[in-house]
């Protein structure tokens, strides 16, 4: 029930219409308890700055942010949180007392669900495929964890550009190159964990896959940050050779349940936001 006391957290971006969100933080709110609700705004590009203004004359505990909005809101805070800086994107902002602050808990959530999954990073050799917004924040946190990356991009460019951010923000060394057979060969053979950022495998385009089932190998744990389908072309190759996987699904769990503990100072419901998630889901395909 909305009282006179609840809280309002929410997501903002554009388009809204397809976010699991609100379905995942209210399950959570419910399930602890809390007299908190989370609604999704659609902000455009136009807007966002008279939105962030909104969130403090309105009080809002927290809200997430989301396409086209994750770089351009960071001047609009008052203080970035030193991993969000890094990685030059914010999806998450928390209001203290009327200051905003952004953090990035895609990045948070990408690692938590690796720790959930037991698998440790320092001085593992992993894989990165692609070189977007999304690998670029998962970049850092395995290097920021002392991980030897490798990044492959169909645009080599991209993957040597956050090479050099790495290095001048963490002084790790990353290697680079371009997204071919070639150079998955080579690199997959010594690999410890292969994740995939780029958008192939993702719904309706199902039957594409990043990595050839032939370069697959048993030895490597397997992430995709695609969560649609829950288990993609390559999670289910990689599984048939014996791979331990991680569903994208995990990882959009994870950064739920960073930004739920920030603004809440509560431990999230993990398996009540993954249900809920799941749920979400199977509603938007029908
Ligand atoms: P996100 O923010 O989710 O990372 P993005 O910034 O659009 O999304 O990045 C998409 C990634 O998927 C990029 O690495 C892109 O490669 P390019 O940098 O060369 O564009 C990769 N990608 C998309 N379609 C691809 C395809 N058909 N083959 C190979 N890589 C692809």
């Amino acid at each position: 029930m909305i009282t006179g006391k609840t809280r309002v957290c929410g997501i903002i971006g554009d388009p809204i219409e397809h976010t699991l969100s609100p379905a995942m933080q209210n399950a959570a709110f419910t399930g602890k308890g809390l007299d908190y609700v989370y609604l999704p705004f659609r902000v455009p590009a136009g807007q966002l700055e008279k939105a962030v203004q909104g969130l403090r004359a309105l009080d809002f505990a927290g809200v997430n942010v989301t396409i086209p909005h994750k770089v351009a809101v960071m001047p609009l805070l008052d203080e970035i949180d030193g991993l969000a800086e890094y990685i030059g994107a914010v999806n998450t902002i928390v209001n203290r007392n009327g200051v905003l602050k952004g953090y990035n808990t895609d990045a948070a959530g990408f690692y938590e669900a690796l720790v959930a999954g037991h698998i440790t990073i320092p001085q593992k050799k992993i894989v990165v495929l692609g070189a977007g917004g999304a690998a670029r924040a998962i970049a850092f946190i395995l290097a920021d964890k002392r991980a030897k990356l490798t990044i492959l991009n169909r645009t080599p460019g991209s993957a040597e550009a956050i090479a050099r951010l790495i290095f001048k923000a963490l002084r790790v060394e990353v290697k680079t190159g371009e997204l071919t057979d070639k150079n998955l060969k080579s690199s997959l053979v010594e690999a410890d964990i292969l994740v995939n950022t780029t958008s192939l495998g993702m719904s309706p385009r199902t039957s594409d896959t990043p990595v050839p089932a032939a370069l697959l190998s048993k030895d490597q744990v397997v992430v995709d940050i695609i969560y649609n389908p829950w288990q993609t072309r390559l999670l289910k190759e990689a599984g048939q050779k014996g791979s331990s996987v991680i569903s994208g699904l995990e990882m959009l769990v994870r950064q739920g349940t960073a930004a739920f503990e920030l603004w809440t100072g509560v431990k999230a419901p993990v398996d009540i936001m993954r249900k809920a998630v799941e749920e979400a889901l199977k509603k938007n395909e029908e």
